[in-house]
C-alpha cells in the first residue's frame, strides 16, 4: 500500500522530486487498463490480445494530469507567480485545474474555433484567464515562449521537462497492470510529448532491471498534420481531431528517437480512419474517447489491414482523453432522429420495434 494516492508520491523515486517539493494533486493516475473483448473479433483477429489504457479517467479527463501534477508542484516549489500554456484544449483544462488547486493564476492561449466545447468549459470554470488567438496551436506556443519570460510566468506546455517526467508514470502503470511490458504500444501523436514520455518510462524500467524488455512504440499523427511523417513542419495543419491539430511538434526529435530506439514507427491516419476507430471503440467496447484518442487504434487497424500478425503479441492502445470533452464530435459522427414522439405505451413499443 502507498501512504499517498498522489501519483508523484507513488513514483517519487523515479521523479525529480526533492524534500521540499509540495504535492499538488487532484487524484490523478492509476487509470484502468481494460481488455478488449469484442473489437478483436470484429476486426477479424479474435486472438488479438488488446488492452486500452483509459487516460480519459484522470481528474480533468485526459492524460495531461500526470505531467501537470509534477509541473505545477515544481512551479510552486520554485516560487513561480503564475503559469501559462498554449493548448488545443486538454492542457489548458489540466493546467487551469492544478493551478487553481495551487492558488496560482493560469493563462491559456487557445486557437480560436478549434477547441472542443468541454475543454473550453473546463478552463472557464476552473478560473483560467482565456486568451483566444487568431492562429493555430503552433503560433500560440510560439507566442507563449515569447511572452513567458517578460511576464515572469512558468510555461507548463510539454517543453517544460517536468510534464514529460510526470507523464512517464503511465508506462510504469501499464507494466504493473499487465505484469510485464506489452510488445506494442499504439498512441496518438500531436505535440509528440506523450509518446516521448512513455518511452522514457519504459526505457527507465528496462534499464533498471524492473522490466525484461520495452515495447515497440507506434505513434500516429493525423494525415493533415503529419509533420514527423512528412519530415517537414506543416504551416496550416488540418484535422477533425482538434487535439492533435499541430504542425510543428515540440518533442519531434525525442519522438523520432523513441520510435527508432524501440524498433517502432510513426505513421499517419486519415480523418476517416480516426472517426471510424472512434465509433468502433464506443460501439464494440463501450468506451467513449475523444476523436484524437482514437488515432492510435486507427493506426493499429491500418497495421492489421496491411497484413501484420499480432496474434502472439500483447498490445496496448492509449486512449488519451474522455469522449465527453467533445460532445459535438459525437453528435456529428452519428446521425439520428431526435424528434419526440407521443408519450404513449403504444408509440414507445412501436419505436422499440421488437
Ligand atoms: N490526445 C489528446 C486527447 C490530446 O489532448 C493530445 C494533445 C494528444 C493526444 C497528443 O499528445 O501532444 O503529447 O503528442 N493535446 C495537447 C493540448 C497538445 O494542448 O491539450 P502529444
Amino acid at each position: 500500500m502507498h501512504s499517498s494516492s498522489a501519483l508523484i508520491d507513488i513514483y517519487r523515486d523515479y521523479l525529480p522530486m526533492s524534500e521540499s517539493t509540495p504535492v499538488i494533486t487532484l487524484g490523478e493516475g492509476n487509470t484502468p487498463l481494460v481488455k478488449a473483448v469484442n473489437l478483436p473479433q470484429q476486426l477479424g483477429f479474435p486472438k488479438l490480445n488488446l488492452h486500452f489504457k483509459l487516460e480519459g479517467l484522470n481528474p480533468t479527463g485526459s492524460f495531461k494530469d500526470r505531467g501537470m501534477t509534477l509541473a505545477i508542484s515544481k512551479a510552486v516549489e520554485e516560487g513561480c507567480r503564475g503559469v501559462i500554456c498554449a493548448s488545443t484544449g486538454n492542457t489548458s483544462a489540466s493546467a487551469a485545474a492544478f493551478a487553481t488547486k495551487a492558488g496560482l493564476p493560469c493563462f491559456v492561449l487557445l486557437p480560436a474555433g478549434h477547441v472542443a466545447l468541454g475543454k473550453l468549459a473546463q478552463a472557464i470554470l476552473y478560473g483560467a484567464k482565456l486568451i483566444s488567438i487568431d492562429g493555430n496551436f503552433d503560433q500560440a506556443l510560439n507566442l507563449v515562449k515569447d511572452v513567458a519570460e517578460d511576464c515572469h510566468l512558468t510555461i507548463v506546455n510539454s517543453i517544460n521537462n517536468y510534464r514529460l517526467e510526470g507523464q512517464k508514470t503511465a508506462a510504469f502503470e501499464v507494466i504493473e497492470q499487465l505484469g510485464k511490458p506489452p510488445d506494442y504500444l499504439f498512441i496518438p501523436v500531436g505535440n509528440a510529448g506523450n509518446i516521448s514520455a512513455y518511452w522514457r518510462g519504459f526505457k527507465l524500467w528496462k534499464n533498471m532491471g524492473k522490466a525484461a524488455m520495452a515495447p515497440r512504440m507506434c505513434g500516429f499523427e493525423a494525415a493533415g498534420a503529419a509533420a514527423i511523417v512528412l519530415k517537414r513542419p506543416i504551416a496550416e495543419p488540418e484535422t477533425k481531431a482538434t487535439a492533435i491539430r499541430i504542425g510543428n511538434p515540440a518533442s519531434w526529435k525525442e519522438a523520432e528517437k523513441a520510435a527508432l530506439e524501440s524498433d517502432g514507427w510513426i505513421d499517419s491516419v486519415t480523418d476517416d480512419e480516426i472517426m471510424d476507430a472512434y465509433k468502433l471503440i464506443a460501439r464494440s467496447e463501450g468506451i467513449f474517447c475523444e476523436p484524437s484518442s482514437a488515432a492510435g487504434v486507427a493506426g493499429l487497424i491500418k497495421h492489421l489491414k496491411a497484413g501484420a500478425v499480432l496474434t502472439d503479441s500483447t498490445v496496448v492502445a492509449v486512449l488519451t482523453g474522455n469522449g465527453l470533452k467533445d460532445p459535438n464530435a459525437a453528435m456529428s459522427a452519428i446521425k439520428i432522429d431526435l424528434n419526440p414522439i407521443e408519450a404513449t405505451v403504444e408509440k414507445v413499443k412501436l419505436a422499440i420495434g421488437i
